[in-house]
């Protein structure tokens, strides 16, 4: 099931990205500006050449069709693809030099050593740009469902808070304020530093599976006839919200103990850089073994979580082939290497 819905995701992100991310060719300018041409459409497509886990676009897809059945999958690939750009700007702009200055990602030289600073940044600016773009056409949502529109606009919102300043911004805002933050909180003691470490970690990665969590539900729940009462759905956001949080945190916390364990080869990415930049990451704090034990109890608490939720309130069926593939492929995150 994830292979199949992998490889039509990957389908759909090709075709948003080359209908809203390139420029069109037998424009005027071809002719004397070709050259400028194919390299704004090659650095565009260059950060997602090495490929990537896939994990936001994949939650959101299974979380879909837990809620909408295979409709709800096959409805929610434009959205999808619009978290994996988001994403893959963030990753753009974290890997400059003025961030964490990385040469490597996803197993190729970054888009800023290939094509400089300037154009990395703009490159970034795009992807996230273009995540709107998509969002706003939802191209896989049909125009004939009902409520479409404001199911677009809600979308937008839940998005747009989890990668702006109240979120990923923050989170990452507070990263590159690593020295200062890693010697203050030396002086705090492991539960104050802990506090620390969880709004860094839950911003900067937490927020934006949140959000694909959110959307997930969402983009299923519309995908049927009838919507839950209002009750219904704003108790199911608060917990798929909820659910995203920890799933980020225990990923980012894994992403941090691999950083440590593994070698860039391995990692497709620049290995030792949280300590080399000094970032206070969990396992500074709690040292692997306590670090990787935190993330797997995240992980494992989902299973039960989900199950309370059906059970809480018989309004709501979960779609079981869906829910359990998707407690499944959260489960391998706990042991993921690259
Ligand atoms: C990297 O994310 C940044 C973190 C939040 C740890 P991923 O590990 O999901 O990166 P890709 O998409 O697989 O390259
Ligand atoms: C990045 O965290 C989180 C983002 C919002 C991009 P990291 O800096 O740890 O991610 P990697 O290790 O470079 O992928
Ligand atoms: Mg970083
Ligand atoms: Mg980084
Ligand atoms: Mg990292």
């Amino acid at each position: 099931l994830i292979e199949t819905l992998q490889a039509c995701f990957l389908k759909n992100l090709q075709h948003e990205l080359l209908t809203h991310c390139q420029i069109a060719k037998n424009t005027e300018d071809e002719t004397v500006l070709s050259d400028y041409i194919k390299e704004i459409n090659l650095a565009h497509l260059h950060p997602f050449q090495g490929g990537g886990k896939l994990v936001r676009p994949t939650s959101l897809l299974l979380i879909a069709g837990c809620f909408g059945g295979l409709d709800g999958v096959a409805h929610s690939y434009s959205v999808a693809s619009a978290i994996e750009c988001a994403h893959t700007y963030s990753l753009v702009h974290d890997d400059l030099p003025c961030m964490d200055n990385d040469s490597l990602r996803r197993g190729q030289p970054t888009v800023h050593t290939i094509y400089g600073d300037s154009k990395g940044l703009l490159v970034g600016d795009s992807l996230l740009t273009v995540a709107f773009k998509i969002l706003s056409s939802c191209q896989s949502f049909p125009k004939k469902i009902p409520l479409r529109s404001d199911l677009i606009i809600q979308l937008i919102s839940i998005f747009s808070e989890a990668i702006g300043m109240q979120g990923m911004v923050f989170g990452q805002w507070l990263d590159i304020s690593e020295s200062e933050i890693a010697d203050q909180s030396l002086n705090q003691n492991e539960k104050d530093q802990w506090i620390i470490f969880q709004t860094i970690h839950k911003n900067k990665t937490g927020k934006l599976f949140a959000a694909s969590f959110v959307m997930g539900l969402l983009c299923g729940l519309y995908s049927k006839e009838t919507l839950p009462d209002y009750q219904n759905l704003e108790f199911l956001k608060k917990e798929f919200f909820n659910f995203g949080i920890d799933i980020g945190l225990a990923f980012q916390i894994i992403d941090d103990i691999l950083d440590t364990t593994q070698s860039s080869e391995i990692l497709g990415k620049t290995s030792g850089k949280d300590l080399s930049q000094q970032k206070l990451t969990a396992v500074k704090i709690l040292g692997i073994d306590r670090a990787q034990k935190y993330a797997e109890n995240l992980i494992d608490g989902i299973e039960n979580k989900m199950k309370l939720i059906s059970e809480k309130n018989t309004a709501i069926n979960l779609d079981a082939s869906y829910s359990d593939e998707l407690i499944c492929f959260l489960k391998k995150l706990k042991t993921r290497v690259s």
